[in-house]
């Protein structure tokens, strides 16, 4: 029995290679067909560009070994900063092409791109803030105001405001297409959404901008929705507020690294 197992199962490895040799033959016709020449490897996998082995890419290849490092540097970098004003140091364009960035490369389950971005900046933001501090100024109670208007007027005195949604309509097109995972969905749209706040977070800070991250939904759903055409889909989760920083990101406690970390097999 053994044996022939054995056989059959070269066999099928070698029909398995022909199939596929014959399938890289159709790939490179097509790949030939529809990539760009000077980006044509002709590897068996996708359409890749020709730098891929390049000396540039193995400079690329190196440098990743020591980016972790560089990576953890932003990582540690990345703090609360209460303290902001309207000074950007970087233009209003980079901080465009680094959302843009962060959206696209930001993983999401089954890549269902469930989070969705509101960009506001200067008047708009300042109109953000306002919604808020009307909204609140409704329901705090007098002895409490002066702390929450002087809050409002923190977040107010920052140069923008990112604010961050999933979009409800995806998250119920894979729990359909995927009934199996359907109580999974939501959480997996707000981890998703959780990742592209810390990767906005953390871009802002390296670039030298101070942010920090505020939760006024649901409260100013209504009107964000209203004053920015927002689709009724779109699910409000948080608002990053940045700026040129105006003072230091304060303290940080850290408990016992033993306490929040398991390694086994190590
Ligand atoms: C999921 C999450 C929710 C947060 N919500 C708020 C918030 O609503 N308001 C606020 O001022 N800070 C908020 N923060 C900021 C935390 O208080 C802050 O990140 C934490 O104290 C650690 O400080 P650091 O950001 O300087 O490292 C939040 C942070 C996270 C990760």
């Amino acid at each position: 029995m053994r044996p022939q197992i054995l056989t059959s199962a070269a066999f099928s490895l070698s029909r398995f290679s022909s199939t596929s040799a014959t399938s890289n033959l159709a790939f490179k016709s097509l790949a030939a067909a529809t990539c760009p020449s000077y980006k044509l490897l002709f590897t068996p996998s996708v359409c890749q560009p020709a730098y891929v082995s390049s000396p540039a890419q193995k400079r690329f290849q190196s440098n990743m070994a020591t980016n972790a490092n560089a990576f953890l540097e932003l990582v540690k970098n990345r703090r609360t900063y209460y303290a902001l004003n309207k000074e950007l140091t970087v233009s209003k364009e980079r901080i465009q092409e680094i959302v843009k960035e962060a959206i696209l490369h930001t993983p999401s389950s089954f890549n269902s791109q469930s989070n969705r971005i509101l960009v506001l900046f200067g008047a708009e933001h300042d109109k953000l803030w306002g919604f808020a501090t009307d909204i609140l100024k409704a329901i705090v109670p007098a002895d409490a105001w002066e702390h929450t208007a002087q809050r409002m007027n923190m977040f107010k005195g920052a140069a923008g405001t990112i604010l961050f949604f999933h979009d409800q309509n995806v998250v119920n097109e894979y729990q359909e297409k995927f009934a199996i995972y359907a109580d999974k969905f939501p959480t997996w749209a707000a981890q998703s959404d959780a990742m592209i706040q810390y990767v906005l977070w953390t871009a802002l800070t390296a670039e030298g901008l101070g942010a920090n991250l505020q939760h006024y939904n649901p409260l100013v759903d209504e009107k964000v929705a209203a004053e920015w055409n927002i689709p009724s889909s779109w699910k409000l989760n948080a608002q990053l507020v940045f700026g040129g920083r105006a003072g230091e990101a304060g303290p940080k406690d850290q408990k016992p690294i033993e306490e929040r970390l398991k390694v086994a097999g190590a």
